[in-house]
Protein backbone atom coordinates (compact mmCIF):
# COMPACT_ATOMS: atom_id res chain seq x y z
CA UNK A 1 0.00 0.00 0.00
CA UNK A 2 1.49 3.17 -0.56
CA UNK A 3 1.12 6.23 1.64
CA UNK A 4 0.83 9.67 0.38
CA UNK A 5 1.00 12.96 2.59
CA UNK A 6 -2.54 14.77 2.86
CA UNK A 7 -1.08 18.38 3.26
CA UNK A 8 0.23 21.18 1.33
CA UNK A 9 2.72 22.38 4.51
CA UNK A 10 6.34 21.75 3.48
CA UNK A 11 7.66 21.51 6.78
CA UNK A 12 5.31 18.54 7.38
CA UNK A 13 6.06 16.67 3.69
CA UNK A 14 9.85 17.30 4.50
CA UNK A 15 9.70 15.64 8.28
CA UNK A 16 7.36 12.66 6.45
CA UNK A 17 9.64 12.36 3.58
CA UNK A 18 12.69 12.58 6.43
CA UNK A 19 11.17 9.03 7.88
CA UNK A 20 11.25 7.33 4.48
CA UNK A 21 7.38 7.43 4.93
CA UNK A 22 5.81 9.34 1.75
CA UNK A 23 5.38 7.81 -2.01
CA UNK A 24 3.62 11.00 -2.72
CA UNK A 25 1.46 13.95 -1.61
CA UNK A 26 -2.11 15.39 -2.27
CA UNK A 27 -3.32 19.37 -1.57
CA UNK A 28 -6.79 20.83 -2.09
CA UNK A 29 -7.83 24.31 -2.20
CA UNK A 30 -8.57 24.03 1.51
CA UNK A 31 -5.40 22.88 2.22
CA UNK A 32 -3.00 25.23 -0.05
CA UNK A 33 -5.24 28.03 1.42
CA UNK A 34 -3.90 28.04 4.81
CA UNK A 35 -0.18 28.24 3.50
CA UNK A 36 1.35 31.37 2.27
CA UNK A 37 -0.18 33.57 -0.49
CA UNK A 38 1.51 33.19 -3.45
CA UNK A 39 -0.03 29.58 -4.01
CA UNK A 40 1.28 28.90 -7.64
CA UNK A 41 4.78 29.13 -5.66
CA UNK A 42 3.69 26.88 -2.85
CA UNK A 43 2.40 24.36 -6.03
CA UNK A 44 6.04 24.45 -7.26
CA UNK A 45 8.25 24.00 -4.02
CA UNK A 46 5.62 20.97 -2.66
CA UNK A 47 6.12 19.20 -6.35
CA UNK A 48 10.00 19.78 -5.77
CA UNK A 49 10.31 18.78 -2.55
CA UNK A 50 8.81 14.88 -4.11
CA UNK A 51 9.60 12.77 -6.00
CA UNK A 52 6.17 11.13 -6.24
CA UNK A 53 2.89 11.94 -7.58
CA UNK A 54 1.74 15.05 -6.08
CA UNK A 55 -2.14 16.16 -6.48
CA UNK A 56 -2.91 19.57 -7.54
CA UNK A 57 -6.73 20.40 -7.98
CA UNK A 58 -8.36 22.66 -10.65
CA UNK A 59 -10.80 25.25 -9.83
CA UNK A 60 -12.98 26.01 -12.39
CA UNK A 61 -16.22 23.60 -13.00
CA UNK A 62 -16.37 23.26 -16.83
CA UNK A 63 -14.57 20.78 -18.79
CA UNK A 64 -13.00 23.72 -20.65
CA UNK A 65 -11.90 25.39 -17.77
CA UNK A 66 -10.52 22.07 -16.13
CA UNK A 67 -8.51 21.67 -19.24
CA UNK A 68 -6.89 25.02 -19.33
CA UNK A 69 -5.93 25.03 -15.66
CA UNK A 70 -4.52 21.25 -16.16
CA UNK A 71 -1.96 22.51 -18.90
CA UNK A 72 -0.71 25.32 -16.22
CA UNK A 73 -0.85 22.96 -13.35
CA UNK A 74 1.35 20.28 -15.24
CA UNK A 75 4.07 22.59 -15.48
CA UNK A 76 4.84 23.07 -12.12
CA UNK A 77 6.72 19.36 -12.46
CA UNK A 78 6.41 15.94 -13.99
CA UNK A 79 5.22 14.50 -10.77
CA UNK A 80 2.12 16.55 -11.17
CA UNK A 81 -1.91 14.69 -11.09
CA UNK A 82 -4.17 16.79 -11.81
CA UNK A 83 -7.22 16.49 -9.32
CA UNK A 84 -10.40 16.60 -10.63
CA UNK A 85 -13.90 17.29 -8.74
CA UNK A 86 -16.69 14.25 -9.78
CA UNK A 87 -18.97 16.03 -12.14
CA UNK A 88 -19.82 15.28 -15.71
CA UNK A 89 -18.12 17.87 -16.84
CA UNK A 90 -15.12 16.96 -14.98
CA UNK A 91 -15.33 13.04 -16.36
CA UNK A 92 -15.25 15.13 -19.88
CA UNK A 93 -11.84 16.86 -18.56
CA UNK A 94 -10.82 13.41 -17.34
CA UNK A 95 -10.87 12.06 -20.76
CA UNK A 96 -9.51 14.57 -22.81
CA UNK A 97 -6.67 14.64 -20.08
CA UNK A 98 -5.67 10.99 -20.33
CA UNK A 99 -5.63 10.75 -23.77
CA UNK A 100 -3.19 13.59 -23.48
CA UNK A 101 -1.53 11.00 -20.95
CA UNK A 102 -1.86 13.62 -18.54
CA UNK A 103 -2.75 11.39 -14.53
CA UNK A 104 -6.07 12.59 -13.22
CA UNK A 105 -7.26 11.94 -9.78
CA UNK A 106 -10.99 12.27 -9.09
CA UNK A 107 -11.67 13.45 -6.07
CA UNK A 108 -14.87 14.18 -3.72
CA UNK A 109 -16.07 10.76 -4.56
CA UNK A 110 -19.07 9.13 -2.35
CA UNK A 111 -20.50 6.63 -4.49
CA UNK A 112 -19.53 3.41 -6.17
CA UNK A 113 -21.42 4.51 -9.48
CA UNK A 114 -18.99 7.95 -9.23
CA UNK A 115 -16.19 5.59 -9.07
CA UNK A 116 -17.27 3.56 -11.85
CA UNK A 117 -17.80 7.04 -13.97
CA UNK A 118 -14.60 8.05 -13.15
CA UNK A 119 -12.59 4.80 -13.85
CA UNK A 120 -14.16 4.39 -17.26
CA UNK A 121 -13.22 8.13 -17.92
CA UNK A 122 -9.27 7.13 -17.67
CA UNK A 123 -8.92 8.22 -13.91
CA UNK A 124 -5.33 7.27 -12.86
CA UNK A 125 -6.77 7.80 -9.26
CA UNK A 126 -10.12 7.83 -7.44
CA UNK A 127 -10.76 9.25 -4.14
CA UNK A 128 -13.60 8.34 -1.88
CA UNK A 129 -13.34 10.64 1.33
CA UNK A 130 -14.49 8.14 4.05
CA UNK A 131 -14.01 10.68 7.16
CA UNK A 132 -16.98 12.86 5.85
CA UNK A 133 -19.17 9.94 4.92
CA UNK A 134 -18.28 8.25 8.63
CA UNK A 135 -19.51 11.97 10.22
CA UNK A 136 -22.97 11.40 8.41
CA UNK A 137 -23.09 7.93 9.95
CA UNK A 138 -22.47 6.29 7.11
CA UNK A 139 -19.66 3.93 6.77
CA UNK A 140 -17.15 5.62 4.57
CA UNK A 141 -14.69 1.75 4.64
CA UNK A 142 -17.93 0.25 2.81
CA UNK A 143 -17.48 2.76 -0.06
CA UNK A 144 -14.16 1.73 -0.06
CA UNK A 145 -14.78 -2.10 -0.47
CA UNK A 146 -17.72 -1.41 -3.16
CA UNK A 147 -14.99 0.72 -5.33
CA UNK A 148 -12.00 -2.27 -4.51
CA UNK A 149 -14.80 -4.90 -5.76
CA UNK A 150 -16.04 -3.10 -8.73
CA UNK A 151 -12.55 -2.15 -10.31
CA UNK A 152 -11.27 -5.64 -9.68
CA UNK A 153 -14.57 -7.05 -10.80
CA UNK A 154 -13.53 -5.15 -14.49
CA UNK A 155 -10.16 -4.83 -14.00
CA UNK A 156 -9.86 -1.27 -14.05
CA UNK A 157 -6.48 0.32 -13.50
CA UNK A 158 -7.34 3.50 -11.39
CA UNK A 159 -5.94 3.25 -8.37
CA UNK A 160 -8.00 3.29 -5.22
CA UNK A 161 -6.78 6.45 -3.17
CA UNK A 162 -8.77 6.54 0.26
CA UNK A 163 -8.97 10.33 1.28
CA UNK A 164 -10.80 12.05 4.30
CA UNK A 165 -8.61 9.95 6.69
CA UNK A 166 -8.74 10.35 10.76
CA UNK A 167 -7.53 8.31 12.49
CA UNK A 168 -5.19 5.12 11.75
CA UNK A 169 -7.92 2.47 11.51
CA UNK A 170 -9.25 3.90 8.68
CA UNK A 171 -5.67 2.90 7.11
CA UNK A 172 -5.89 0.18 8.88
CA UNK A 173 -8.86 -0.77 6.83
CA UNK A 174 -8.10 0.25 3.69
CA UNK A 175 -5.07 -1.97 3.72
CA UNK A 176 -7.00 -4.68 4.79
CA UNK A 177 -9.41 -4.12 1.80
CA UNK A 178 -6.39 -3.90 -0.26
CA UNK A 179 -6.74 -0.22 -1.54
CA UNK A 180 -3.70 1.16 -3.73
CA UNK A 181 -3.35 4.38 -1.75
CA UNK A 182 -4.23 6.00 1.60
CA UNK A 183 -3.52 9.75 1.93
CA UNK A 184 -3.03 10.45 5.21
CA UNK A 185 -3.18 14.07 7.51
CA UNK A 186 0.73 14.13 9.12
CA UNK A 187 -0.87 13.98 12.54
CA UNK A 188 -2.01 10.29 11.80
CA UNK A 189 0.93 9.54 9.91
CA UNK A 190 2.70 9.22 13.02
CA UNK A 191 -0.06 7.75 15.17
CA UNK A 192 0.40 4.77 13.08
CA UNK A 193 3.58 4.00 15.28
CA UNK A 194 2.39 4.19 18.56
CA UNK A 195 0.60 1.66 20.93
CA UNK A 196 0.87 2.14 24.42
CA UNK A 197 1.87 -1.89 24.77
CA UNK A 198 5.00 -0.99 22.74
CA UNK A 199 5.89 1.88 25.09
CA UNK A 200 5.44 0.25 28.41
CA UNK A 201 7.72 -3.04 26.99
CA UNK A 202 10.91 -0.75 25.51
CA UNK A 203 10.75 0.59 29.13
CA UNK A 204 10.99 -2.36 30.73
CA UNK A 205 13.56 -3.38 28.47
CA UNK A 206 15.52 -0.37 28.48
CA UNK A 207 15.13 -0.42 32.69
CA UNK A 208 15.90 -4.35 32.93
CA UNK A 209 19.58 -3.62 31.10
CA UNK A 210 20.44 -0.74 32.72
CA UNK A 211 19.55 -2.38 36.12
CA UNK A 212 22.16 -5.20 34.81
CA UNK A 213 24.37 -3.42 32.93
CA UNK A 214 24.03 0.40 34.51
CA UNK A 215 24.23 3.39 31.68
C1 LIG B 1 -7.82 14.18 -0.50
O1 LIG B 1 -7.08 14.22 -1.46
C2 LIG B 1 -8.30 15.36 0.22
O2 LIG B 1 -7.31 16.35 0.24
C3 LIG B 1 -8.62 15.11 1.67
O3 LIG B 1 -8.38 13.82 2.08
C4 LIG B 1 -9.91 15.78 2.09
O4 LIG B 1 -10.35 15.29 3.29
P1 LIG B 1 -10.89 16.14 4.52
O5 LIG B 1 -10.93 17.58 4.11
O6 LIG B 1 -12.22 15.56 4.81
O7 LIG B 1 -9.90 15.90 5.61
Amino acid sequence: MKFFIDTANLDEIRQAKDFGLIDGVTTNPTLLSREQKDWRKQMQLVCQEVDGPVSLEVIGTTADEMLKEAKELVKYGPNVVVKIPMLMEGMKAVRKLSEMGIKTNVTVCFSPVQALLAAKAGAAYISPFIGRLDHLAQRGMDLVEEIVTIYRNYDFQTEVLVASIRHPLHVAEAALIGADVATIPYKVLFELAKHPMTDLGIESFLSDWKKSFGE
